[in-house]
């Protein structure tokens, strides 16, 4: 049958990392996976030449790529609307699975898209849409599918929590925060959306759905950014014993569900208000499991290639053994270690 083949569309900052583990790091993922994997393409905007990869795999025609016939997964991370939707619509109708970071587009169409993966039998997977690196939507969508879950309260932006982290911890401002974020690669190509409470308003609609398996619009989801968060405020916020964060909320109510995005006032001994620099936090109030805390590094390319990769080897093992299936047997990646050697240390 041949190795299974997965194309790349994007090479920014989640792209590149990507890449580069699907280069420098195939055997070890083949293994992983229980076949033999690799790079068949990867779509860039504009040509250029990509450190490590192989000049044939480059193409400026992101829609050739995907309606090639012989790509088994789709990686989309060019993150927005469009061309992305066309793309991972054309993938799944061609017959590939798709692993996207898209939050925008998972938040507006993920039930449309969710539709065609289905009608189609192939796979869509988007951990790395909501909190980076932390795993929180397969513990929501599997691990609590049997519990009746509460609540979900979430730090879901790295950018803003890094911005209001610096401010108050080393008084930095709001600007020089930002470009600090843009910098390190936490914030969006246009970072208007990360501080105006859009995109974590995006992740909660995606948390809320998987929490409460309803198809929350992401309009339902009112939000409110930190813009207008100065100086006086965090000081104030401080002199109290609280710590102000970017935070969205979703709650099962009598009336239904409810989700909204905007600064709160954390009280200092509450496990959000220990989130610090870009990383995400994330609190589940489920009936039997009771409080579940997610926590670590929300936004950044490498961390966040660690959610896309692990939702590419799900589906690649999908498509080689059929979907849950676990490997039959581990892959021994690792050697074992002599036992003389550990009892030595
Ligand atoms: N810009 C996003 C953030 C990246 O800062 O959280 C991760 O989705």
């Amino acid at each position: 049958a041949g190795p299974l083949r997965v194309a790349l569309l994007g090479h920014g900052t989640v792209g590149a990392e990507t890449a580069r583990a699907l280069t420098g790091r195939a055997a070890e993922l083949s293994a992983r996976i229980g076949a033999p994997v690799e790079l068949a393409g990867i779509a860039v905007r504009r040509p250029r030449t990509l450190p490590g990869i192989d000049g044939s795999l480059v193409t400026t025609d992101a829609h050739a790529l995907v309606s090639r016939g012989d790509i088994d997964v789709v990686v989309e991370l060019i993150g927005g609307m469009e061309p992305a939707r066309s793309l991972i619509t054309t993938a799944m109708e061609t017959g590939a699975s798709v692993v996207t970071a898209n939050k925008a587009l998972i938040a507006s169409e993920g039930v449309d898209l969710h539709h065609i993966a289905r009608k189609q039998g192939v796979g869509l997977a988007y951990e790395a849409a909501v909190a980076g690196a932390v795993p929180v939507l397969r513990p929501l969508r599997q691990s609590l599918a049997g519990d009746r879950i509460q609540r979900v309260t979430g730090i879901v932006n790295g950018t803003t929590n890094f911005i209001l982290d610096r401010m108050t911890r080393s008084g930095g401002t709001f600007q020089g925060a930002l470009h600090e974020a843009q910098r390190l690669g936490y914030a969006e190509a246009d970072p208007t959306g990360d501080v105006s409470g859009a995109d974590a308003a995006a992740k909660m609609a995606i948390l809320a759905r998987l929490a409460f398996d309803t198809e929350l619009p992401i309009e339902r989801v009112q939000f409110e950014g930190i813009t207008h968060i100065g100086p006086g405020d965090i000081a104030h916020a401080e002199a109290g014993g609280y710590v102000i964060k970017l935070v969205g909320t979703c709650d099962r109510t009598p009336d239904g569900v409810n989700a909204r995005v905007h600064p709160m006032l954390i009280p200092l001994e509450h496990p959000l208000a220990g989130v610090r620099g870009a990383d995400n936090g994330i609190l589940v109030e489920a009936r039997a499991a009771g409080e579940l805390m997610f926590h670590g590094a929300g936004a950044g390319g490498l961390a966040t290639s660690s959610a896309v990769l692990g939702d590419l080897v799900e589906l690649c093992r999908d498509r080689v053994a059929g979907p849950g299936t676990a490997p039959a047997e581990f892959s021994q990646v690792l050697p074992l270690r002599p036992l003389a050697q550990v009892a030595g240390r």
